[in-house]
């Protein structure tokens, strides 16, 4: 059975079918770069704004009303949920995510618990339930997101940020059964995450392993992320949404990371476009990946940038245009402007020419 075709760009690109012109949303729309957001900061704290779902809703609205991207994004972030598996999670400001009863040994894992996120994650489904309300008239899709196994695991383990990585796959060497058992409960407590954000009115998902590619070489990857992401993807698929991979740093192995799943590939800002592309298959549609820091760049140089990609998208259905990372908080509110209208110009017009 046949279900109707999308209307809006957004989602006919997440098909892979054509569209007037290339959608665009950027990863971290809602952030400090916009000045309507640090007003709300400067009242709640990140968690307060996550789990308010009025809050949520506005900050998720602020790009959409600003810029008119083809897509917002829920306003949440991919850490709350350890919350719900016991975790201590704070954002402290300047420094980032950190966790205060980190996962130092086996039994750490087998005392996390996989709570349902209709009890642990209520603020962000109502959250997701009001925005829907005011996208669907505009016909504008709202993405829900969360993050890949691995990612998740580099925060539980590490208690926050790392360069290199050493204790999450120290514990990965030297725990494997401990080490399945906390993957296998962090796709459960995701998979049924981002079930409910779809039952809340999310039209399309994405999963974020942003550190499994900068990490791990490919053996590592093939043997404690691939057989768990792909899990995932699997059990996700079953909402009938587009499912957005965005497998970041995998470079030479963006292959085993394409075969974990996903309608949709996001590339980072460091694979060439059109290389990716053609070994992922023009089948598949892509997603990206404009480097964040050009947008810190003068218009000529951006201009160039934003170039590049549309010539390495060269027109064909299924690109959506984003970031290959989230936008950056020093990045100028006028270059996201003209970035916007540039690719709606440029992508408008290239259709009409061959019209
Ligand atoms: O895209 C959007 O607009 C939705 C919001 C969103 C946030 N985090 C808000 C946020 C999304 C999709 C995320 C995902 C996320 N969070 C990822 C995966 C994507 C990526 O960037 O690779 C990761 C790894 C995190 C973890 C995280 N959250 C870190 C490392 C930090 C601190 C770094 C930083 O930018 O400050 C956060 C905090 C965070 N998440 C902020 C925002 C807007 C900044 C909080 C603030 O206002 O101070």
């Amino acid at each position: 059975m046949h279900t109707n075709e999308p209307t809006s760009l957004f989602l006919r690109a997440c098909r892979g079918l054509p569209t007037e012109r290339t959608p665009i949303w950027l990863m971290r729309q809602a952030g400090r770069y916009m000045a309507e957001y640090r007003a709300i900061r400067e009242k709640y704290a990140m968690l307060e704004v996550i789990r308010t779902p009025e809050l949520a809703a506005e900050v998720t609205l602020q790009p959409i009303d600003r810029f008119g991207f083809d897509a917002a994004i829920i306003f949440a972030d991919i850490l709350p949920p350890l919350i719900g598996m016991g975790l201590k999670l704070d954002f402290i400001k300047g420094e980032g995510p950190s966790i205060e009863n980190p996962i130092t040994r086996a039994y750490d894992v087998d005392v996390l618990a996989t709570p349902p996120a209709t009890e642990t994650m209520p603020g962000t489904l109502k959250a997701i339930e009001l925005v829907t309300r005011e996208l669907v008239p505009r016909n504008i899709p709202l993405i829900g997101f969360a993050g890949a196994p691995f990612t998740l695991a580099s925060y539980a383990v590490e208690g926050g940020s790392t360069s290199n990585y050493a204790k999450i796959k120290a514990f990965m060497y030297s725990e494997p059964a401990a080490w399945k058992r906390l993957m296998v409960k962090l796709v459960t407590v995701q998979a049924d995450y981002l079930a409910q954000q779809v039952k809340a009115g999310a039209a399309a998902l994405q999963i974020f392993d942003s550190w499994a590619g900068l990490a791990l070489g490919q053996q590592d990857y093939l043997r404690y992320v691939q057989p768990y992401n792909t899990m995932l993807f699997k059990t996700v698929a079953a909402t009938g949404v587009p499912v957005i991979n965005f497998s970041q740093g995998v470079n030479a192995y963006l292959l085993d990371a394409v075969a974990c799943g996903g309608d949709v590939i996001g590339l980072d800002w460091r694979m060439p476009l059109d290389w990716s592309w053609r070994q992922i298959g023009y089948d598949r549609p892509v997603q990206g990946n404009l480097d964040p820091v050009a947008l810190l760049a003068p218009w000529r140089e951006l201009k160039a940038r934003i170039d590049e990609v549309l010539e390495q998208a060269a027109g064909r259905p299924g690109h959506i245009f984003n970031l290959g990372h989230g936008i950056l908080p020093p990045t100028p509110v006028e270059n996201v402007q003209r970035l916007v209208e540039y690719v709606r110009e440029q992508t408008g017009n290239k259709r009409d020419d061959q019209n």
